[in-house]
């Protein structure tokens, strides 16, 4: 999907993949990829702000636990999408559903 190289740590980048918007997530070591898009509205959480293993979404400042995608602060209620992620080679995967 992505070199793992191309996240640098503590950093985020959008990646499209099977058809939609991803966030690849780099903390601590750990790769976390989650849907892209906020589920308040429509936002990019890469463009978002990380701090430790949370994302601030860059629109309403609605707050997300990566590794959960459990809503940490409003406006957001619903939790973010995560997919379960390895790297393999170099390269970060993740099992997304059709
Ligand atoms: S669009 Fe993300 S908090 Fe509103």
């Amino acid at each position: 999907m992505i070199a793992a190289a191309e996240v640098e740590e503590d950093d985020v980048l959008c990646v499209r993949a099977c058809g939609r918007n991803l966030a690849v997530f780099h903390i601590d070591g750990d790769y976390h990829v989650t849907d892209d898009r906020c589920t308040h509205e429509e936002a990019s959480l890469s463009d978002g702000y990380l701090q430790d293993d949370t994302i601030e979404c860059p629109r309403h400042q609605g707050v997300f636990h990566v590794p959960s995608g459990k809503p940490m602060a409003a406006p957001v209620t619903q939790p973010l999408r995560v997919y379960p992620a390895r790297v393999e080679d170099g390269q970060v995967w993740a099992d997304i559903p059709e």
